[in-house]
């Protein structure tokens, strides 16, 4: 894997290896089998499997700790208050946030990605205006943008890539005009891998003064994430991608956004006093955050953190680049193999294709043979309207994987050829 930082690769070249079978043993489901075959887990882009620090500390939590946050005195309300919020200051850190006070708990991008659009977006737009994002973001950074634009008269404009998955910088500056009231970008493909270029996108969008959503969902398990340094004004991240809970995540924004954004969901906890007249409300981050959260998950969230820690970023970039140079190789000698997305620029994602082989009955024989893979359109349908397919095969990689099971990927692909031949 390289990353987006020019440090950052010679630090992941310089990580010592890790020991990849105490690695493995902390992630309990990695033992299990499939269909009587050992699992070989290569859909790690679509959910990260817990490691048992993250499993030990939810189950600790509601063993011990258990209470509903930010409302009672008693020694459990504290108890879980602390633990919830200290998720708060791992997560500051972990994206190099200048204040806590800048993180939104949410329960991942989706919810981010339309807080911001409802919150954000739908207040500043009128008819005319635009909103770009590019060909190759999920769903979850289009279907909230064509939302808003709906309510208000405003339209979608595209950012084109090129045939190897790399956005097309020049005609993303190109369509930064007037019209734009945000510019949205995913820091790493889904489906292709591509790390795109956010530190220089955020220069271009701040010189027009045109602020910058980066969706970070695919980025926040491979690579050192710095808002700061990145310069950009909202960043979204999921938890489960990250080896922590689902239904935990965060919107990090520039904090005279937060302080400019009403607030979108009503209830509890986000108000500052209510009466029938008129509420007000509590200041950010806690004004985005109405209801009981998930207590839990925020705090199996500050594990996983804990965790990416002691394993060490750069040791896992270093892991994951050999796989991905294992993976090239090993999957390009598979005749009729065709790889799609071969940016310079990537993390450990490989979408393929196989002559004569629809993807979905190549991923349900690969299943029998203890291998789970993704197949679909991966919550991408206009990136893959432009490659012209209605699916692809993705296999997806963690640090935690080796490089038998991409052996055995390639050859269970051989076995299943044979068989639908
Ligand atoms: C690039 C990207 N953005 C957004 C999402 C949505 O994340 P979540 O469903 O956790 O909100 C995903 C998940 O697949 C993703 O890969």
């Amino acid at each position: 894997m390289s990353t987006s930082h020019a440090h950052d690769s010679s630090a992941a070249d310089a990580a010592p290896a890790l020991d990849i079978d105490r690695i493995r043993a902390d992630f309990p489901v990695l033992a299990r089998s499939v269909h009587g075959k050992p699992l070989v887990y290569l859909d790690n882009a679509n959910t990260s499997q817990k490691p048992l620090a993250v499993i030990e500390a939810t189950d600790h939590f509601y063993r011990t700790s258990n209470a509903n946050v930010a409302r009672a005195v008693h020694a459990l309300g504290a108890e879980a208050t602390d633990a919830y919020e200290a998720t708060r200051d791992k997560l500051a850190r972990f994206v190099n946030a200048p204040s806590r006070d800048e993180i939104i708990f949410t329960s991942g991008t989706t919810q981010a990605t339309n807080l911001v659009a409802y919150s954000f977006a739908l207040p500043r737009l009128v008819p005319g205006d635009t909103i770009l994002v590019t060909q190759m973001e999920h769903h979850a950074n289009i279907v909230p943008w064509q939302l808003v634009c709906a309510r208000a008269g405003a339209k979608l404009k595209v950012a084109p890539i090129s045939q190897s998955g790399e956005l097309l910088v020049d005609r993303f500056v190109e369509l930064l005009t007037a019209d734009v009231k945000l510019a949205c970008v995913t820091h790493v493909s889904n489906v292709l891998g591509t790390i795109n270029p956010i530190a220089r996108l955020a220069r271009e969008c701040r010189r027009r003064g045109i602020p910058l959503l980066v969706d970070g969902s695919q980025a926040a398990p491979h690579l050192p994430i710095d808002v700061r340094a990145l310069g950009c004004d909202f960043y979204a991240l999921t938890g489960h991608k990250m080896f922590g809970p689902t239904g935990t995540g965060m919107l990090w924004a520039r904090r005279e956004h937060l302080e400019a954004m009403p607030p979108f969901f009503g209830g509890g906890e986000m108000i500052r006093e209510v009466r029938f007249e008129g509420t007000t409300f509590a200041d950010p981050p806690h004004k985005f955050e109405a209801g009981t959260p998930n207590v839990a998950g925020f705090v199996g969230l500050g594990a996983a953190i804990d965790y990416m820690d002691s394993v060490g970023l750069a040791a896992m970039a270093a892991r994951e680049k050999a796989l991905l140079e294992h993976a090239n190789t090993a999957l390009r000698s598979v005749p009729g193999l065709r790889v799609i997305g071969e940016a310079a620029d990537k993390v450990a994602v490989i979408s393929f294709l196989i002559d004569g082989v629809h993807a979905h009955d190549l991923a349900t024989l690969l299943d029998l043979e203890g291998i789970a893979v993704r197949s679909g359109h991966h919550c991408a349908h206009p990136l893959m309207q432009f490659y012209g397919v209605a699916a692809t095969l993705r296999a997806s990689l963690a640090f935690y994987n080796t490089h038998d099971e991409i052996d055995a990927l390639v050859a269970a692909i051989g076995r299943v050829r044979k068989l639908l031949a």
